[in-house]
Formats: C-alpha cells, structure tokens, sequence
C-alpha cells in the first residue's frame, strides 16, 4: 500500500468520537493509560517515565477567559535539541512587508501554478503579502501553498497561529497532540509554536494560510443573536494524544521572526504521550456555519459571516477576521442580494474553495477555486456588471445559494504585497475591467 493509501486508511477509521470536541475547552487527552498526572501538573515525577513541559501561548498573566496554554507529557523534554541554524526562507515573507509601495488598486491572482516534483508543505508555501510587524505581534500575513509531497521533516512557526484552508487535496497534519485530517472544506489552525508535520491524502494540495501574528483567534461574541449560532463551538475539533517514539535524526524547522531555522534531532518531538489543556490544534468543518442573515430586506454586512475573530486592543476592530461565504437562502423582499458596492476602511482578501462566489463571474481569468483577490482599504468594489445587472431586475424569489463556497481574510491594516506577487505570472491583468460597462442610468429632466 502507498503512503497515502494508508494514510487515507487510517483517516478513514476515525469518526467525530475520534478528536475532542469544543473550541476552547480545558482538553485532556492520554495515548497510553496512566500517562496524565491528576490533581497537579508538574508531579515530582511524571507518570510513565515521561517529562512534563508547559507550552504558553498567552502571557502566564492574561485573563482567565483568553488565557492559552497546555501541558505536554511527552518522551524527552522539548529543550533536548542541537542549535539552530539558519536555512533558506524559500517563498516565505514575513511582516514587516517593504518589497513593493502599498497597493491601491483591486489586484486578483489566479491560483498558484504547478510545484517541481518533491515539493513538501512547507516548501510549497509562497507568501502574497501582509501587514503589521512580527516583533511586535501584530497583524497577518496571507499565503498560498501548493505541494505534490509529504513533509518528511518537522515545522513550527514562533511567529504566529496558522489557519490551513485547504483548497484541494487532503491534508493529515501530524501534531504534537495527534492526528488532525484537514479537507477541502474544512479548516485547520496549528497554534503558535506547536511542532508539526503535513503528510499528503492525495497527489498534490493547494490552498491558503493566514499566519496571524496577532491575539489568538477566538469566536466572535455573538450579542443580540443569543447563545447559538454562527459557528458552533462544539463543532471545533482537538486531535486525540498520539505519538511517535523515533530514533534517529529528524529535521525540525523553526520559523523565527521572519526566518527559517533549522535543526537536525536525534528523535522525534512528536513524542507527547498525553497532554491537557486549551493550546491546542482543531479542525472546523465550514458547511457546519450557521448563517444567520436577513430574513426581511437588505444585505447585512458581511461580518455576520464570521466564523473566527483575532481581536486587536480596540474593542470590535479585529486584527483579522475570518468569513466565510456558506450556503444559505436569500430572501430579501425588494433588495440587491448579492454583496453591495462598498468601500472599507478594512482590507479583505478573498479566496475561492470550490464553486463560484455571487458577486463575480466565474470561469477562466474570473474567479476562481485557487485563486483570490486583494481590495485594499478604501478601494471601491462590489459585484461586476453581469452580477449587477441580474441582480437588478431578478425576480426575487427564495434562492437557494450553494454553487460555492468563498471566505475572506479581513484585516485592520492594509495588506502589502511581497515582490513576487506584485510580478507574479499568475497575476491577472486588466482585473479592473470588471466594473466596465456600468451605465449611467440617472437621467434627470
Ligand atoms: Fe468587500
């Protein structure tokens, strides 16, 4: 059997019974029993032989309720390694971005194109752009990743969390806290500093990441909607403990302040036997986003689509945010339902998971599955001429959306792009002529 004929074989066997359920609970999870200490954490001897090792990923001092930090009982203690040294960033950009002037113009990208054969995760990830400053924790960076191999090495990234969005090909995201399996149509989040490896379910895999440098993303509050709805937090996956016990070298690459750091292991660090708490790797499945929208008229703003929020210090602006465009009704009794023409004082990139999005055409040099668009702060946009014009004059009727599923990346700050995606071949040309052909349709006496 190939490599990914068992990996599908084993992601097969796992059912939702399988992973730990609720988006920021106070996990536990052991592989081997016996291996968690109850009533303490730090024991003067761990269970089984094991060491047991504190990962912070808030202040020690932060608030109960966005405090973030696991303990792991693992085979050696994380600080068993060699020294780093510096390897080649690949594709790889990190904030602050200085390679090109920030952008006003509506830029849009067709998807990554093919990657040399052997190309891993994490060789596969090539940086569009982003903002803020990764010293200071601040802001994101978006990036793209294509690859056609599994990762033999080990990766962890100090420099923010990160959001998969796979895109086509299936993900297995082998963790310090077990098995995660991650699809199109699913997202993974790899919390800041957890050690991890992608192994491949199919031939190749594309898609998208938001590194956020930021506060760890947490679900929005849900105010006057009440206790339920938009994503669900039981709907949030943990992997089960699961380890491995490997002898012998293993590269481990660290993402540190924008570089690559690299590191050759006598052993595995994915040796975590058991751990407990709220730092940790999930899965969320987008179809399982409750939209909530008009049920009267108008089209609510699309933050109603938030399924993630990376809160900034200012209360309701977000580092960034992360929408989801799922299916859902419209009804809107004398209203333009698809997305209104608007200019934001936010900047949102869009990305395409499958299918077409209801305010741009879809096909060859549009939209499309793979690709995405960048409307910088201020820059006008909305729906293309075809979408305005149908839109205008449909009869409006109950209408079923589901030929797609798109989401955003909204951030506070601009999102400046690296060099090689403002020279990129796979940037479309001419993407303003989208809005051509608007007529002037006021006519006075
Ligand atoms: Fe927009």
């Amino acid at each position: 059997m190939s490599g990914i004929d068992q990996r599908r074989k084993l992601v097969d066997g796992l059912t939702e019974e399988s992973f730990l359920s609720g988006f920021g609970n106070e996990h536990s999870s052991e592989s081997v029993a016996g291996a968690l200490p109850h009533g303490r954490n730090s024991p003067q001897r761990a269970p089984l032989g094991l060491y047991a090792e504190q990962l912070s990923g808030t202040a020690f001092t932060e608030p109960r309720a966005h405090n973030r930090r696991s303990w792991l009982y693992r085979i050696r203690p994380s600080a068993a390694h060699p020294a780093y040294v510096r390897t080649d960033n690949g594709r790889l950009r990190t904030a602050p971005f200085t390679e090109t002037a920030p952008d006003p113009n509506r830029l849009r990208w067709n998807p990554l194109p093919d990657p040399a054969p052997g190309t891993d995760w994490l060789a596969g990830l090539w940086t569009l752009g982003g903002n803020g400053d990764v010293t200071q924790r601040t802001g994101m960076a978006v990036h793209l990743y294509h690859a056609n191999a599994s990762m033999e090495r080990v990766f962890s990234d100090a420099d923010g969390e990160l959001l998969i969005v796979p895109e086509r090909g299936g993900l297995l995201l082998v963790t310090e806290f077990g098995l995660l399996p991650a699809r199109p149509g699913e997202i993974a989040l790899v919390p800041r500093g957890v050690r991890f490896r992608v192994e491949l379910l199919d031939e190749s895999a594309r898609g998208y990441v938001c590194e956020n440098y930021g506060q760890p993303f947490q679900l929005p509050d849900l105010g006057l909607i009440g206790a339920n709805g938009l994503a669900n937090a039981r709907d949030f996956l943990a992997p089960a403990a699961a380890y491995e016990d490997v002898e012998g070298p293993v590269e481990v690459v660290n993402k540190f302040c924008g570089n690559l750091w690299t590191a050759t292991y006598d052993h595995s660090p994915l040796d975590v036997v058991a751990w407990h708490g709220n730092h940790v790797p999930y899965v969320y499945d987008l179809h399982r986003f409750n939209v909530i929208g008009s049920i009267s008229y108008d089209h609510p703003d699309p933050s109603i689509f938030t399924v993630l929020t990376s809160p900034s210090d200012t209360p309701g602006l977000a580092g960034v945010d992360f929408v989801v465009f799922a299916p859902r009704w419209l009804v809107g009794e004398d209203t333009f339902r698809p997305p209104y023409f608007h200019r934001n004082v936010m900047s949102e990139y869009m990305g395409l998971i499958e299918g077409a999005y209801d305010a741009k055409a879809a096909g060859e040099g549009g939209f499309v599955p793979g690709g995405g668009s960048l409307h910088n702060m201020m820059s006008a946009h909305g729906p293309d001429r075809e979408t305005f014009d149908r839109a205008s004059s449909v009869e409006l009727t109950p209408q079923k959306v589901d030929n797609g599923l798109a989401f955003m990346f909204e951030t506070r700050w601009p999102v400046i792009a690296t060099g090689q995606a403002a020279k990129a071949d796979h940037l479309q040309k001419g993407y303003d002529s989208v809005w051509q052909g608007l007529e002037r349709h006021f006519r006075p006496q």
